[in-house]
């Protein structure tokens, strides 16, 4: 059973969870994941580790509202017990010393680049950071990723807060300023992280992208969460979830994203219906 200690809203449908998980926080490391189930009829979803206190027995997990499940996780405060909490999942990040690193995180993409900044700190590389959003209100968690990098640059759509432009519009600057960039690391919306491997590639910097496809187990016995890396069919959860974003067939996984959009659909409208949005059981 685990605990929720702490929840906030850090920005428009998403939501920041304090879990008290002891022996998870003992464990995880940068790059993992836990698989949640939030009701005894519930579905098991994939959410990042974006931080862990081993000292107080805590990991912190940042929700995005997409679907039926995250609408149906955003109702539950503190004190409210989630019956399963499974990991850590996935590989650790490989992390070496590079020299200097440019993490890139679009919206929840945050929550694998904050931990992932963290080890990168920690093996003594220098750390530029890009956050991107929508738009200002949007922003969220730009003060720690300040504590972990050499230089944050955030950017929003519209202009409304930082940079007006893309996460890429901040690379392609960087790389015009002649910065010296050793390592990529990106994660967040899949047409994002596919703009900034195709950027990279044409300037020959090696990329890691944190890929999101859709998980069951979350152990290596399913194949859903399948992906094409260098033409080699590989499972991110066991493989992954981060890969030479240069080898990945994001086409591939924004397609297999897509399949149960309809079903998807339905069930939000149902459970909306039932809970009239507030998901309270
Ligand atoms: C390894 C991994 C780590 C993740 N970490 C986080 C995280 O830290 N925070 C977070 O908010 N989300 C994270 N996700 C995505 C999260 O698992 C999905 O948003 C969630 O499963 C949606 O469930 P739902 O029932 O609310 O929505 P659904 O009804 O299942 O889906 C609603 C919409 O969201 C899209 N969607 C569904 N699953 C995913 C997915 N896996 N990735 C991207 N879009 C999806 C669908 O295409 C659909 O348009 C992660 C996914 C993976 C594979
Ligand atoms: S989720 Fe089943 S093998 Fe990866």
């Amino acid at each position: 059973m685990y605990r929720i200690v702490k929840k906030r809203e850090l920005a428009e449908n998403v939501d920041e969870f304090v879990i008290e998980a002891p022996e998870i926080a003992q464990k995880a490391k940068p790059g993992q994941f836990v698989i949640i189930r939030i009701s005894k009829k519930g579905e098991r979803i994939p959410l990042t580790i974006a931080e862990k206190d081993p000292e107080f027995g805590t990991i912190t997990l940042m929700v995005q509202r997409v679907g039926k499940t995250t609408f149906h996780l955003s109702c539950f405060e503190e004190e409210h017990i989630i019956p399963d909490v499974v990991g850590p999942l996935g590989k650790p990040t490989h992390i070496e010393k590079w020299g200097h690193v440019v993490c890139i995180g679009g919206g929840l993409g945050l929550a694998p680049i904050h931990h992932i900044a963290q080890g990168v700190k920690e093996a003594g590389n220098e750390i530029t950071t890009i956050m991107g959003f929508r738009r200002k209100d949007l922003v969220f968690w730009e003060d720690k990723m300040k504590l972990l990098s050499d230089k944050v640059i955030v950017t929003t759509n519209d202009g409304s807060y930082g940079m007006k432009g893309l996460v890429t519009d901040a690379l392609q600057k960087l790389i015009d300023d002649g910065v010296k960039i050793d390592m990529v690391i990106t994660a967040g919306p899949v047409p994002m992280m596919k703009a900034v491997a195709e950027l990279t590639k044409k300037y020959e910097i090696p990329t890691v992208a944190s890929l999101n496809p859709i998980m069951v187990d979350g152990t290596g016995m399913c194949g859903a969460c399948r992906v094409t890396v260098d033409g080699e069919v590989k499972f991110a959860c066991v493989d992954g979830p981060e890969f030479d974003a240069h080898k990945v067939d994001f086409d591939e996984l924004i397609n297999r994203l897509n399949m149960f959009k309809t079903l998807e659909a339905e069930a939000l409208k149902m459970f909306q219906k039932k809970h009239c949005g507030c998901g309270k059981e």
